[in-house]
């Protein structure tokens, strides 16, 4: 292990490359990131890169996004089987339809999403600026998707507008269920309960705190209490466990486990830096419309 992160260093010195890593991610491949954060800290983080080679220990759409908003670097995806289901349950033409339901209408696409269906879209959004971003747009109408649920927690939040949502959801955070929280909360009545807006509406609506998985770390970091129920992918647990000894922390469901997210190990980084793998590529076809829609969004926060 100390021979790998040895040769992952000497690699990147040598390919003038950084290492991104989402919270999801094992603590082996945290552990050897140069940064690691959320969706929405890592895309700013790939805009403005100087290196000439992006490691992306994430899924497929992330490094996709790493490669529209940076599109002369060397994108790699360690594990090339590293999608997620939930930016797969949209695709281009089916958006494509759903607009021409609602013309005129803007677009919101989620950063779980394919580069074509960000072509199709007006702006992005990651679960960190959702609200913020549809509360910009003028219209009171907006189309959002993939994500059901967080959707519907954006809804919430902005109540003048009439939000068309798509049906995807995340299969990991689905899996919480409202009885989950209540047990929880018999358990360890004194714990705050944060929760991913990936959960269902039901889910949220009994949560103490919801926000991303970068505003999930920094509720904990910034409380005075000291226990905590996460409702977010494990990975965020052993972070918050190591970076706060001091405090407690539970994982929600025993199920909030992404399968694609734990697929990268310390040795795919290695591999990703000694054999320059897997290249992303982005469909010169939706690449300038994609940087596009990412380009808004990075405006608005
Ligand atoms: P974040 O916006 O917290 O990075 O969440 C991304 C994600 O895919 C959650 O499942």
């Amino acid at each position: 292990m100390l021979e790998l992160t040895r040769e992952i260093q000497r690699l990147k010195q040598e390919r003038n490359a950084v290492i991104l890593a989402h919270n999801y991610q094992l603590e082996e491949v945290q552990k050897v990131a140069d940064y690691v954060g959320d969706s929405f800290y890592l895309s700013k983080l790939a805009a403005n890169s100087q290196h000439d080679v992006i490691v992306f220990c994430g899924v497929r759409f992330m490094a996709e996004t790493a490669k529209i908003v940076s599109p002369t670097k060397i994108v790699l995806l360690p594990e090339k089987d590293a999608g997620c289901p939930l930016a797969e349950m949209i695709t281009g033409q089916g958006l494509r339809i759903l607009k021409s339901q609602h013309p005129g209408v803007p677009v919101v696409c989620y950063i779980n999403s394919s580069a074509e269906v960000k072509a199709e879209s007006d702006i992005c959004c990651t679960s960190a600026n959702a609200v913020k971003i549809v509360a910009s747009l003028p219209d009171r109408k907006v189309i959002f998707v993939p994500d059901e649920n967080l959707g519907d927690y954006v809804a919430k939040q902005v109540s003048d507008k009439e939000l068309i949502l798509w049906k995807g959801h995340c299969v990991t955070h689905a899996k919480v269920q409202p009885k989950d929280v209540n047990q929880v909360r018999e358990l360890y009545p004194t714990a705050k309960i944060l929760i991913h807006p990936e959960c269902n509406p039901a889910v949220a609506a009994l949560a103490d705190f919801v926000g991303s998985t970068s505003e999930i770390i920094r509720y904990a970091q910034l409380s005075e209490e000291s226990t905590f129920v996460i409702g977010t992918e494990m990975g965020v647990v052993c972070t918050l466990k190591e970076t706060m000894p001091n405090k407690q922390f539970f994982l929600l469901h025993p199920g909030l486990v992404c399968p694609n997210m734990k697929k990268t190990r310390l040795e795919s980084v290695y591999r990703a830096l000694q054999d320059q793998q897997y290249e992303i590529h982005v469909e010169s076809e939706y690449a300038l419309r994609a940087q596009l829609t990412l380009q808004r969004m990075l405006e608005v926060v």
